[in-house]
Parts: structure tokens; sequence; C-alpha cells
């Protein structure tokens, strides 16, 4: 079984990314064959800063493999190494109705936020089918926001196989994990990079600590009774406690003494201790850009083989040989 993700570089990645993307992705690469890539391409409707962009991709690619992505038991590369997907998305364009375009969330979320559609965000989904199918993916790992962009690449993959009459494309699957809510930031809002309300998953400690006293409570005095239930900072340590952190929590909460900023530094210790485990690695990696380098080309030879002969088939399908 085939299982694929990518993943944009298009700002520093934070905890709601590792919780809602980055955690299962590397998760999956015990259950089937993973296909992990740096979605540059994707990044370039966003980051339009060459600096920027070039230090996003580096960043991705240290974070992911300092958390165990194993560039040898995956196939892990960065999505302009291998040009094959530019070629197919312009065979799946021509297989793709505005309508089913027209109407994807996420492009009328954006340009209704007033960002100023181009074509390349209007023919993001096609570019995601491209990568999807290009590796006859059967499973992909996203966040619900994603769910609509597999459902495009299984409509474009059935309309290309409907118009060649044959079974060209493998029908791929979302796979979204119902468990696991969205991530609340500092606000209570989802975590976003765009709500500047997000917690680092590799800050300095000072920065982290920033983010986490900034966590939105209500107003309840230390001598008071607080409740857990709807609190932003419980909600935050639910993600990196177990049950019984969690029951030794709760009763903090409902003996008065202690304060927000007291369950803040609880979070933040809980916080730096799960991430630091990495940090030696990540380290590593970014004192050695050589090597991040050299893993990334790795990944692309493996993937450009497999992209270049599906492309093959395709081209001979299509009458393009
Ligand atoms: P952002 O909202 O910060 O721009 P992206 O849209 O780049 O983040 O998201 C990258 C991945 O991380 C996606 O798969 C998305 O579903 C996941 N993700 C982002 N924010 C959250 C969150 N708050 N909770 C859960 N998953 C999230
Ligand atoms: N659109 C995805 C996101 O923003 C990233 C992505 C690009 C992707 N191509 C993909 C995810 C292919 C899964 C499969 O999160």
């Amino acid at each position: 079984m085939r299982i694929l993700s990518g993943i944009q570089p298009s700002g520093t990645l934070h905890i709601g990314n590792y919780f809602g993307a980055i955690k299962r992705i590397i998760e999956s690469q015990n259950e089937g064959e993973l296909f992990a890539f740096i979605a540059s391409y994707h990044a370039l409707t966003s980051v339009k800063d060459k600096e920027v962009l070039e230090k996003n991709i580096f960043d991705v690619a240290v974070n992911f493999l300092a958390l165990g992505m194993d560039p040898e038991k995956s196939t892990f590369w960065a999505q302009h190494h291998v040009k094959e997907v530019l070629e197919l998305y312009w065979l799946l364009s021509n297989h793709t109705s505005m309508g089913l375009l027209e109407r994807a969330h996420s492009y009328k979320d954006k340009t209704s936020r007033g960002i100023q559609a181009n074509h390349g965000l209007f023919s993001y989904p096609v570019l995601m089918a491209a990568d999807i199918l290009l590796f006859d993916s059967n499973i992909v790992p996203v966040g619900k926001d994603q769910i609509q962009h597999v459902e495009i690449a299984r409509d474009i993959a059935s309309s290309f196989n409907h118009s060649y009459k044959k079974e060209l494309f493998v029908l791929p699957e979302s796979k979204v994990d119902e468990v696991l809510a969205t991530v609340p930031g500092t606000d209570g809002a989802k975590m976003s990079k765009s709500y500047g309300n997000t917690i680092d998953m590799f800050g300095t400690k000072k920065s982290i600590k920033k983010q986490v006293m900034k966590i939105v409570t209500d107003s309840k005095e230390l001598d008071e009774v607080k409740e857990w239930e709807n609190c932003n900072i419980y909600k935050l340590c639910e993600l990196f406690m177990k049950d019984e952190e969690l029951k030794e929590l709760q009763v903090r909460y409902s003996t008065p003494g202690e304060g927000y900023g007291h369950f803040k530094l609880t979070l933040l210790e809980k916080i730096n201790e799960y991430f630091a485990p990495y940090a030696e690695k990540r380290q590593h990696l970014i004192d050695n850009p050589n090597k991040v380098k050299e893993i990334l080309d790795f990944g692309a030879n493996k993937a450009r083989k497999i992209a270049s002969s599906k492309m093959e088939i395709l081209r001979d399908s299509v009458g393009l040989l």
C-alpha cells in the first residue's frame, strides 16, 4: 500500500502542523510504503521571496528528518526536484473542468479573504492531483481542510481513465484522523500562521515561553476555583500529557491557590520536554546543510525513477510518445 503526503514550506512549523500533519506522516512509515515530499511548488502560491522560500524548504527538511523521517525506508524529497509532476499537471489540466476548481473551498476561502487570485492558486488542486496520481498513491493522510482536494484528484483520475478507456490511475483515498481535533492557537481559534496565534515546535526556550504566556484565559484570581473544560491551556496540555497527568492537572484547576501563570509554566515544561529529544539531531543537520542536500537528492532520485516510468506510460497512452 502506498501512502503519500506533502507539506508546504510556507512558514515556521507550529505545534498545530505537528499534531495535525507531521506526526501522522512520520508514523505512517510503519503502515505502508511512504512517499513524503516538501510541496515547494505549492508554496510559490504564497511565498514570493527567494531567501524565505529557500530557508523554509531547508527548515521543513531538517524538522522532518530530526523527527524521524527515515530516508532509506521511505521516499522523502523536495517537489521541485522531480519535474515530471509539472508535465502530469498539464495532462491533468486538460481533464479538469473549470466548475470542479471553482467549487474548491480552499480557493473560495482565500479569495473571499481578499487574496488576489492568480492561475497558480486556482489550479493548485490540479498540481496536488498530479503529486498524488504520479505515484499511484492509495492513501493520502491529510488534515480536514484537504479532504476536498483529494476528492478532486479522484475526480480527475476517473475522468482521465474514462477518456483513455484504461485504468491509468489508482483512485486515491484521503485518511483523516477523526480523533484529532483542530489544535487551538493561543487565542483559542484554530492555530494558524495566518492568525499570529502559533506556538512553534522548535523555537528558542525564550520565544516559546513568550508564545505560551500569550495564551488567552478568563480572569479568575489565584484563590478561585478554575474550570479546565474550556481552558485553552488545558486543551494544549491534552496534546502533551497522559491521562494520569491530566487528572492531576484537573485537581490543580479545582483547588484554589494557583493561577493560570502556573498552568502555563507546566505546559511550557511539557512542550520543551516533548521536543527536546529531537533537538540534537536537528542541530546536527542545521550544522551540516550538505548532508541535508544529499538526503533530498537521494530521495529525489528514488522518486524520479517511479515518476519517469509512469510518465512514459502516460505519454504513450495520450499519443505523445
Ligand atoms: P497554517 O494554517 O498555519 O497556514 P497549513 O495550512 O500550512 O498551516 O497546514 C499544514 C498542515 O498542518 C495541514 O495538513 C493542516 O491540516 C495541518 N494543520 C495546520 N494547522 C492545524 C491546526 N491548528 N490543527 C490541526 N492541524 C493543523
Ligand atoms: N495542499 C497540502 C497542504 O496545504 C500540501 C500538499 C501538496 C499535499 N500536495 C499534496 C498533501 C499531495 C497531500 C498530497 O497541506
